[in-house]
């Protein structure tokens, strides 16, 4: 099959590790014989560097005429002034916006050969898998109004979490249909116990439930739920929550796993043909870039994940965790996830390793 990618590394460590989930990808095409047709693109602080703007209309209309988006990160110190106009940042929220990429799903999977990478106990890691949802258009990210002023008595600044019912309800059902391809358990997050925002959401998800009766609902105050997320890990199935809460959460849950560097995320616009948004969920590590020794395996599972939401192609997207997990099993690690006695490999040789694994080679 054919399918055009938009390919946006950004900054930081993001060429770096979009060059070895292209590695991939281009392994999948020879062995499955598909045609992935690339375009590449500027977005964050590169852009803002040779156009001035950190999501050029150009970038935006490469990913209109692609079915997928394989991001790397954004940022950086050089462009980190906070009374800058535009920021690097601000590409990827307009890109999401842009493309109503509402849907971000980040799973957690421990590895079991990377379980004392993790600062918690392994016991009470075996079997965690659990996929955090994570509302991507809306709340304080997008909320009007957003802004810095000064008054008579001294500066003040705003930032509104806002939601509709339409995004509460279309986000909450991506979590039910999940839930039910999966165990069947739904844990709704919020503040309900503060926030209006939160009893809306709270509100809406109960009345969907009886939609839902084979999937088990709960609800759970976010505060307690980045507790419960340490302590018993493994009980939870899919997570449903709102933007500035899944971003916390989700970076919670990469200590569950071991690393920033292993943790992939699809955002996806859901419906037929809507586009896909492919990103890893760590930033743009600056002051790693151009060292040859962060993980790429995030990006790589983002490209898995691509493969399975976007195009549909399963077994390709099995073959690919399949190679990352047979090239750990091997004991290849890069810096973030070293063990004594494994095999120390860079970046560029973590990412040629899964590619041959895909390619049928050893
Ligand atoms: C993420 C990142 C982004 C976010 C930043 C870079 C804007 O932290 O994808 O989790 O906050 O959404
Ligand atoms: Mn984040």
């Amino acid at each position: 099959m054919r399918f055009n990618i938009a390919v946006l590394p950004g900054d930081g460590i993001g060429p770096e590790i979009v060059e070895e989930a292209v590695k991939t990808l281009k392994s999948v095409e020879r062995r499955f014989g598909h045609e992935f047709t690339l375009h590449h693109g500027d977005i964050g602080g590169i852009a803002i560097d040779k156009y001035g703007v950190s999501l050029p209309e150009d970038t935006t209309e490469t990913c209109r005429r692609s079915q997928a988006i394989l991001l790397g990160a954004v940022g950086g110190p050089k462009w980190d002034d906070p009374r800058a106009k535009d920021r690097p940042e601000q590409g990827l929220l307009t890109l999401r916006k842009d493309f109503d990429l509402f849907a971000n799903l980040r799973p957690a999977k421990v590895f079991p050969m990377l379980i004392d990478t993790s600062p918690v106990k392994p016991e009470l890691l075996k079997g965690v898998d659990l996929m955090m949802v994570r509302e991507l258009t809306g709340g304080l990210y997008f909320g009007k109004p957003k802004k810095q002023w000064k008054t008579s008595r001294g500066r003040r600044a705003v930032d509104t979490l806002t939601y509709t019912e339409q995004a509460i309800e279309r986000i909450l059902r991506v979590g039910f249909e999940l839930a039910r391809t999966r165990r069947k358990k739904l844990t709704s997050v919020d503040k309900a116990n503060v926030l209006e925002s939160s009893r809306l959401w709270r509100q809406i998800a109960m009345e969907l439930a009886p939609q839902y009766p084979d999937v088990e609902l709960e609800h759970m105050l976010v505060d307690a739920c980045s507790m419960q997320l340490i302590r018993r890990p493994s009980t939870f199935d899919v997570v449903v929550t709102e933007n500035t809460f899944g971003d916390i959460l989700t970076d919670e849950a990469s200590v569950l796993v071991g690393s920033m560097g292993l943790m992939p995320s699809a955002t996806i616009a859901w419906g037929e043909g809507a586009l896909g948004l492919y990103e890893p969920i760590h930033g743009s590590a600056p002051k790693y870039a151009g060292q040859n020794r962060v993980n790429p395996i995030a990006t790589i599972l983002s490209v898995a994940m691509m493969l399975r939401y976007s195009f549909g192609l399963v077994e390709e997207a099995e073959v690919v965790e399949k190679a990352v997990e047979s090239v750990l099993e091997e004991g290849y690690r890069t810096p973030d996830i070293m063990q004594e006695g494994m095999k120390p490999v860079g970046t560029r040789e973590m990412g040629t390793l899964i590619a041959a694994k895909v390619g049928g080679g050893e």
